[in-house]
């Protein structure tokens, strides 16, 4: 049986890559804060004949993850796949006004998550084996003026995933950073999105669960993103700040 944990179940991408992974040989543990939604994914997984644990958390509260924890190792002897996948997408315009608000995205986005691979960085290390994945996004490759509070929270993820990667390689444990561009998803509805650049939540996953079995380390999704952001990160900074992004 292949044990895998999706955190932030939820997600439109997570459920995606759920439906793929799904038959009868996998156990998932599915967590999540819509309890609703958590059960749907579920009993669609159980028709396919997956075993399912759903396990309700409001994840930006740390406090919570312990008993989350403990419910997993109650569940699973050992994890063979991880996916963190939960987010927000705050509006920038908002942050630049609210301490608060701004400090809330980046416990959401990058606190809590580390919260979280430290704790399964310990576990998998121990255990010898398996595959944690984090979405991330290619908004942490540059800050831009219009996205930097959450692009900053993604980037702090993508730098911890590149020191705690190399630590975790000599014990036989992937981290795989996925950074995706545009996805047609909740986060996303009502954005003015270019549309040729907007994958589908199925077109990521599809991509998302075969680099995760290849162990890759940075997957961008589509692969067309690993072009587009190396441009960007070429651009020189006193080019870049005079530039609408
Ligand atoms: N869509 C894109 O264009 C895009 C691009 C790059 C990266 N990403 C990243 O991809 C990941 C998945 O997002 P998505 O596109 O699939 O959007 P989504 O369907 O809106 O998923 C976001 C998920 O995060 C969950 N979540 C947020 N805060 C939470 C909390 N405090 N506790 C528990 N769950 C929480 C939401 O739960 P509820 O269902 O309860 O709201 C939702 O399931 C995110 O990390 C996002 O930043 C998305």
């Amino acid at each position: 049986m292949k044990n895998i944990l999706v955190i932030g179940a939820t997600s439109a991408i997570a459920t995606a890559c759920v439906r793929l992974w799904a038959n009868k040989g996998v156990a998932f543990f599915l967590s999540g804060r819509n309890s609703e939604k958590l059960n749907a994914i579920a009993d669609d997984c159980r028709v396919r004949g997956a075993e399912v644990n759903t396990f309700n958390v409001d994840l930006a509260d740390i406090s919570q993850h312990n008993a989350m924890f403990a419910e997993i190792a109650n569940k699973f002897n050992d994890i063979d796949v991880v996916l963190i996948a939960h987010g927000t997408l705050p509006e920038q315009s908002k942050c630049e006004k609210d301490v608060d608000l701004t400090l809330q995205e980046l416990n959401t986005n990058a606190v809590a998550t580390i919260a979280m691979l430290t704790r399964l960085a310990n576990i998998m290390e121990e255990q010898g084996k398996g595959s944690i994945a984090v979405i991330t996004s290619v908004a942490g490759d540059r800050g831009r003026p219009s996205n930097y509070v959450y692009g900053s929270a993604k980037a702090a993820v993508s730098t911890f995933c590149e020191g705690l990667r190399a630590r975790l390689f000599k014990s036989g444990v992937s981290l795989t950073d996925i950074r995706p561009g545009f996805v047609d998803t909740p986060m996303t509805q009502g954005l003015p999105l270019p549309q040729k650049l907007v994958a589908s939540p199925e077109t990521v996953a599809k991509r998302i669960v075969k680099g995760v079995e290849r162990r890759i380390s940075v997957l961008y999704v589509p692969l067309f993103w690993a072009g587009i952001m190396f441009i960007i990160r070429s651009i020189p900074n006193f080019i870049f700040k005079r530039l609408k992004l």
